[in-house]
Parts: structure tokens; sequence; C-alpha cells
């Protein structure tokens, strides 16, 4: 199988580039599945800026054309929420056109088209003790509307989306674009983890790892809930899901949650960081341009009725494999 990757030096283009072939990959699936093992050699092709850019229609339309795979999965994208409130065109270009020019390029190879889709689809703020009993006012009946406790069920496939921000707005056009070709896959999770390149935006891991170097007194966000999964889990859940025929709109869980603080607290414990302070802040104390959810958990439901696919870990489970992981590297 060809298999093209945009995007590839993102965090999740770097695990599906890196590591689609690779031999603990495969176990790591199979031990999941209750099979055995299969040995993979497919072409892995990863395409990103300066090189390639996703938003030049017929560079893209050639330069897949030329490769002809069979599957082109987009990781590119823009996930600095602030960033994109105030550079909505170029977010538009790269979430809308940047997708359907991957989708002419799929439909003139027959390629199958892998999307990725975010929790931000279903904005929700924080059901605080302050919340009123009663609103009395416009803007108090919108905060009930919108007020979610952080132990409401994750949000199905079929729920209702609600986005607020333009990330979240665009990143939904891209599924909508996606979604016109018959032959895609769109895949929505909550937050990811995983090694980064030194091109990649990065992730709340890496940046935890970063600031250890940096100071013992470490502020993270504590009003926000979601769900973090590590890149590779998601590299699993793709080839199950590519061999197992599925196409449309499907939610990546594997049932927990957390928030930043409680992560980072985990982390350190595990690292064996026994002398750093993790502080909760609140997302008001931040002060974010751009309005971001208190809670992205999301629920398999269409998923979970798949035969044959990868069952996502809890994210402790998904967060101890990834520092043996990096350990192994290291020894290596
Ligand atoms: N990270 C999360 O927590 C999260 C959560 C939910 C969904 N997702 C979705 O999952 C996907 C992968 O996320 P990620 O965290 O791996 O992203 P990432 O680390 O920010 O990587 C994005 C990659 O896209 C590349 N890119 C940007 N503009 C491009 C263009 N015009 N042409 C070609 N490549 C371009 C970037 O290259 P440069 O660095 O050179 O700009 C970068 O390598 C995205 O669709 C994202 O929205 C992510």
């Amino acid at each position: 199988m060809k298999v093209v990757v945009v995007g590839s030096k993102g965090t999740l283009g770097l695990a599906l580039t890196q590591s689609w072939n690779d031999p603990r990959v495969n176990a790591r699936v199979a031990a999941n599945l209750g099979s055995a093992p299969e040995e993979t050699n497919d072409l892995v092709t990863g395409l990103n800026l300066p090189d390639f850019d996703v938003c030049s229609r017929m560079f893209v339309v050639d330069t897949i054309g030329d490769i002809r795979p069979d599957v082109v999965i987009n990781a590119s994208g823009i996930n600095l929420i602030d960033w994109a409130e105030k550079h909505p065109n170029t977010v538009l270009n790269l979430h809308g056109h940047g997708v359907s020019n991957l989708v002419s390029a799929a439909r003139r190879t027959g390629a199958l088209l892998v999307q990725f889709g975010c929790g931000e689809a279903f904005y929700r703020k924080r059901l605080t003790t302050s919340t009123p009993e009663v609103f009395t006012n416009a803007d108090a009946a919108e905060d009930e509307r919108l007020a979610i406790s952080p132990d409401a069920p994750g949000f199905a496939e079929s729920d209702p989306t609600n986005p607020a921000s333009v990330y979240a707005k665009t990143k939904l056009e891209s599924e909508r674009v996606a979604l016109e070709l018959p032959k895609s896959l769109v895949l929505r999770f909550s937050s990811l983890f995983g090694e980064t390149s030194e091109y990649s935006s990065g992730n709340l891991v890496d940046s935890l790892f970063n600031s250890l170097s940096r100071t013992r007194r470490i502020s993270v966000l504590d009003d926000r809930v979601m769900e973090p999964l590590w890149s590779i889990d998601v590299v699993c859940a793709v080839k199950t899901l590519i061999a197992a025929g599925a196409r449309g709109l499907y939610h990546l869980s594997g049932g927990s949650r957390c928030t930043p603080k409680e992560l980072a607290e985990y982390l350190f414990k595990e690292c064996g960081y026994r002398n750093r302070e993790v502080v909760g802040v609140s997302s008001e104390e931040y002060g974010f341009a751009a309005p971001q959810s208190a809670f992205t958990v999301l629920r398999s439901e269409k998923y979970g009725e798949l035969e044959n696919v990868y069952r996502l870990p809890d994210w402790k489970t998904a967060l101890r494999d990834y520092l043996d992981w990096r350990q192994s590297y290291a020894n290596f």
C-alpha cells in the first residue's frame, strides 16, 4: 500500500511517517486485537512545508497524481487557537482550501482521504458553583445553555456541534469538505501528545518536559476537561480503520478524561520528579484571546460498533507506554 502523509513534521505527522511500519506498532495493534502481529512494508511518503504547500492547488494535484497513493492522510493544521483567531484567512485557507485540494487529488487518484477533527467542535463553558440557579438575563441564559459539568458524558458523533473559535469553525469546515468525498474518513479526538520534531508546534506533555529545565513551579490549567491520546495510538487506530474499510465520521476515545493539571501531576510522579510544584490556574487567569472549550471529551458511539479496530487505552496507560517508548529510544 502507498500512503501519503501531509503535515509530516507535526506531532501526528511524525508518528504516522516514522512509525507506520514499526514492528512495535504492529505488535501493539495485534495485542489489542488479540491477533498475530503482521509485518507491514507500506511505502510512506511525508509531505510538509516548505517543499509541499497543501494550499497550492495545482502543486497538490500534480504531486499526489505522480505518487498515486492508496491513502492520503492529512495531518496538517494550525492548532494555535489564539493565533488562529487573529489570522482567520490563513487558517481558513489551510483548513478549507487545503482540504479541498486534497479532495480533488484523492478523487482523481481514487485514494482514501483521512482527515482529523477536534473536540473544540463542541464549545462549552465550565459549570461552576457560582453559576446561578435562576437565570435572569440573556447572557446568563446563554451561559446556562453552554454550561457543562466535568463529569458529563463525552460528546458522541451524533451530537450537534457548536464551534466558537476561528480554529473550531475552520476545523469543522475541513470535516465538511472531506466528507464530500465518499471515500473519506474523518476522525475527531480531544487532545494529542507524543514525540515532536523541531518543526512541530508542540503539545502539552512536550511543553511540560521543556518547562522542567526552566522552573520548579509549573502553572497548568485546572478548569478544562479533555482526553489526551498518544499519537502512536492514533496511528494504530488509523491503520485498523483503513483495514476495516471504515468511511465517514468517528470519534477516537479511550473513555478516560483529565484536566491538564492532573496530567502534569501524573507525568511528574511517573518520571520521579518529586520536587516540582504543579499550580492550577484558570483559563480566565491565563487570558486567552479566543473562546476555548472547557470540555472536549468525546465518546465513540459509532466507533464502538466497528469490529477489528484498535480500542484506545485510557490516558494513564497511554502516557506510561509513551514514557517507556521514549526510554527505549534513549537506550538505543
Ligand atoms: N494537537 C492536538 O491536541 C489536536 C487535537 C485535536 C485534533 N488535532 C488535529 O490533528 C491534526 C494533527 O495535529 P498536530 O498536533 O500533529 O499538528 P502540528 O504538530 O501543529 O503539525 C501540523 C503540521 O502541519 C504542517 N503544515 C502547516 N501548514 C501547512 C501547509 N500549508 N502545507 C503543508 N503542511 C503544513 C506544519 O508544518 P510547519 O510546522 O512547517 O508549519 C506541521 O508540520 C490536525 O488536523 C489537528 O487539527 C490535533
